[in-house]
């Protein structure tokens, strides 16, 4: 049985899958900095801080990737001034050329989420989307968000996968590798990996890491007790996306079986209409009613006493 990795390597693999992730994350994951993507990450506030959140005059995010939160809140005027960080360099890169074709200046510093170099009491927020999961000291790093917040200051993570969300997604995963030849012949797209035998380039190695770079899924209980662990109150947990996440891993498991370039634009009209659809049902109809852990996706809220 292999050795489970230390600490240096998960902050390794995380820093070179990213570096690569970096340069089609944006079209990879369908993150956008007008309306859409505004609406969605205000969507997602708005679950936990209530309608019309911040302002925030200074904010911290934690694994910024390439813009996503903070760029969206700048540009809503949710945030003031935006400090954004990330392991990655490449990320951060992306994110600062993002931020100059839209006209923003942001602050970006490549560190570890367990050693912050922030004075204390140093930020009105403190936030990050799809990072805890991938983080191998929870405990340090969740000190680390309540040191540089001020008193009273807010802590938001969003996209972060339960335990039981993490195992049902599974289902509709396998569905999709079961149906994906049957689909490429329908959308006529060719098999996207390269022929048995045809040498493998560095991303593709560095692409291989992805499935190593997740270190965490969570049950509600596990946020509840880091957040209450580094002295947070009034701390909330809450589950978000259940059909809206089948539908999307059903999917981005097809897509992922085709070369990219042959897929249609209808598909991914289709793919994307139907997902936003289906956060408008979840969020009516399922998230009010059925408990966090069966969720997708968890998000926590809390404040600094
Ligand atoms: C799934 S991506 C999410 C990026 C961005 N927040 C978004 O929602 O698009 C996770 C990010 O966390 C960063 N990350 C991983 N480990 C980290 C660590 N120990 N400290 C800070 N950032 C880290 C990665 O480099 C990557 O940019």
């Amino acid at each position: 049985m292999a050795a489970p990795p230390t600490e240096h390597e998960i902050l390794d693999v995380n820093r070179r899958y990213h570096d690569v992730a970096a340069h089609d994350y944006d079209a990879k994951w369908g993150i956008d900095y007008g309306e859409v993507g505004a609406g969605q990450v205000l969507g997602k506030l708005t679950k936990l801080l209530g309608a019309n959140p911040g302002p925030y005059p200074r904010s911290l995010e934690i694994g910024a990737g390439t813009g996503y939160f903070s760029l969206n809140l700048l540009r809503s005027g949710v945030v003031g001034r935006a400090t954004c960080t990330d392991i990655s360099p490449g990320m951060l890169a992306a994110l600062d050329a993002n931020a100059r074709r839209l006209g923003l200046d942001v602050e970006t510093v490549a560190c570890d989420a367990a050693e912050l170099p922030f004075d204390d009491e140093s930020f009105d927020l403190v936030l990050g989307h799809a990072v805890l999961h991938h983080l191998p000291d929870l405990e340090r790093s969740f000190a680390e968000f309540a040191r540089v917040l001020r008193p009273g200051g807010t802590l938001f993570f969003a996209g972060e996968p339960s335990r039981q969300g993490d195992r049902i997604a599974a289902w509709p995963k396998r569905a999709a590798v079961r149906a994906a030849p049957l689909w490429r012949r329908v959308v006529k797209a060719r098999p996207a990996f390269p022929a048995e035998g045809a040498p493998a380039s560095a991303d593709d190695a560095e692409h291989a890491l992805e499935s190593v770079v997740d270190v965490h899924a969570f049950d509600p209980g596990d946020l509840q007790r880091l957040m209450q662990g580094a002295g947070f109150t009034d701390t909330r947990v809450q589950g978000e996306e259940l059909l809206a996440n089948w539908f999307g891993w059903f999917n981005r498991t097809l897509e992922a079986s085709a070369n990219h370039d042959d897929i249609p634009w209808l598909w991914f009209q289709y793919a994307f209409r139907g997902y936003l659809g289906l956060q408008k049902v979840d969020r009516a109809l399922l998230e009010p009613r059925l408990p966090p852990q069966v969720f997708y996706n968890l998000m926590i809220a809390a404040r600094k006493p």
